[in-house]
């Protein structure tokens, strides 16, 4: 199959977007090159010998050569501005923002209606595993009972390391922003609110409904407490924060982020540490479990890649 020459204009030159200059330049096989890169702080050094940065978010909207605009800044609403404006001038978007993607849905799904084209996100729910991809190709026509997973690497981690290695919540949440695995603002990981985002991504794609974040409960890790390590040592179980949606009998479908006791049976009881687990529990092939990590710079990388890759195919999500 021919493949369509990307030129990529690039949002955000962080951990992630740092992270797919390293992967793409280790992926000579792929028609992509990045044309631009739009970034925020004009101090800082950026020795990799790339001429091609701006701070002009237009430079990149403008240019007609650029047909792939990859968004990996921060802020959701500066994302979906640019987003928005890059769908409404006709250029393919990956985007790895699960917090600006849950809360503008809707609006999304409707500019690339509009506009023909399309937007993809699999970095942006449990990074490196490949769940949307398989939820749009593979379970097409198998229907889906539930979705339960650990979507969220930084709370997994800090789960592990307190439990397993006596280590202060502080520390453990310490580690995970040093290795680029929280969100700038940690709340949005520790309050389970990054995983109702990546949820509600998941429920797009595994039953076609598209919720809004206030529809669904988020409880997160902060209320977890001696108490409960205690229990949970005592009884040979884990404590996981887990992204659940299911079908119930009346046809009704429920969701919620929860913390849970997962006992040895359970599969989710062995993702530990950064990575994330996905249970789909299907009509025909009962339950499948992926796994992978699910954060950090060249796991999130990948996915990007991914989306890259498919594009160059012109892959889009049929929903
Ligand atoms: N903060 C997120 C996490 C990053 O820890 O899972 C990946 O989406």
């Amino acid at each position: 199959m021919s493949r369509k020459e990307l030129n990529i204009g690039l949002y955000g030159f962080g951990c992630v977007g740092f992270g797919l200059y390293e992967v793409l330049q280790k992926t000579p096989g792929l028609k992509a090159n990045i044309k631009n890169i739009c970034v925020k702080d004009r101090n800082k050094s950026r020795e990799i010998g790339i001429e091609n940065f701006t701070f002009d978010k237009n430079d990149i909207l403008n240019d007609d050569e650029i047909n792939v605009v990859v968004e990996l800044i921060d802020d959701a609403d500066a994302a979906f501005e640019i987003v928005s404006a890059a769908l409404k001038k006709g250029k393919a978007v990956v985007s790895a923002n699960k917090k600006m993607i849950a809360e503008h849905f809707t609006e999304l799904l409707e500019l690339q209606e509009k506009y023909n084209v399309p937007l993809l996100y699999e970095a942006a729910c449990c990074a490196s595993i490949p769940i949307i991809r398989n939820l749009e190709e593979y379970y097409d026509n198998d229907l889906l009972e539930s979705i339960e997973g650990i979507v969220n690497g930084s709370t997994n981690y800090i789960l592990t390391k307190t439990f397993a290695e006596n280590l202060s919540y502080d520390e453990a949440l310490k580690q995970a922003q040093d290795k680029g695995f929280a969100e700038s603002n940690p709340i949005l990981d520790t309050g389970g609110f990054d995983a109702k985002y990546k949820l509600l991504i998941l429920l797009a794609h595994s039953f076609g409904y598209v919720a809004k974040p206030a529809d669904i409960f988020n409880i997160g890790i902060d209320g977890i407490g001696e108490l409960e390590l205690k229990y949970a040592r005592e009884k040979g179980l884990k404590i996981k924060l887990v992204a659940q949606a299911f079908k119930g009998t009346d046809g009704n479908l429920s969701a919620f982020v929860i913390p849970k006791f997962v006992s040895t049976e359970d599969r989710l009881y062995n993702v530990d540490d950064v990575f994330n687990g996905v249970l789909a529990k299907t009509s025909f092939a009962d339950t499948q479990f992926f796994v992978g990590k699910g954060a950090g710079a060249h796991p999130t990388a990948s996915a990007v890649l991914s989306d890259i890759s498919a594009l160059s195919y012109n892959y889009r999500y049929e929903y």
